[in-house]
């Protein structure tokens, strides 16, 4: 299968970010686990980071045409504020999983509502970058049920 990972604003600042909130480990660094996880049961995964809107509302415009089977986005700040993002994957129709590093809902009330989480497979927040890897694995094992 397809996979492609979305990371949002600020998230390419991982590592030295407020890393008491967001943890040491780098974008790179989750990037590279995920695609090497991906490949070694067989599957294709591409990671995008983009401080635009407008970047990642492209990327998900062109993953329909390179037919993503699954979408693991952090849309981070946008999470809270993005009607065009949030159409962008409803436009596409291509399943996705919402992560975030840390429990937004233990933070400022601004962070405890998403304009994704009702329209996502699934929802991981507060386990870090561990996050990722549990949502790949749910994303393959989703894949592999479909058929
Ligand atoms: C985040 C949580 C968001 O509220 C915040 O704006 C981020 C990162 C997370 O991964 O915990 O940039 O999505």
């Amino acid at each position: 299968a397809n996979l492609l990972v979305l990371n949002g604003p600020n998230l390419n600042l991982l590592g030295t970010r407020e890393p008491h909130i967001y943890g040491a480990t780098t974008l790179d660094d989750i990037a590279a686990n995920l695609q090497q996880q991906a490949q070694a049961s067989g599957h294709r995964l591409e990671s995008f980071q983009s401080n635009a809107e407008h970047e990642l509302i492209g990327r998900i415009h062109r993953a329909r045409d390179e037919q993503i089977d699954f979408i693991l986005i952090n849309p981070a700040a946008f999470t809270h504020t993005s009607v065009a993002i949030r159409d962008a994957l409803a436009a596409v129709a291509i399943p996705f999983i919402e992560i975030h590093l840390s429990n937004v809902h233990q933070r400022e009330p601004f962070r405890h509502h998403s304009y994704f989480s009702d329209l996502a497979v699934g929802v991981i927040c507060g386990l870090g970058a561990q996050g990722y890897e549990l949502a790949l694995q749910a994303a393959l094992r989703s894949l592999e049920s479909d058929h």
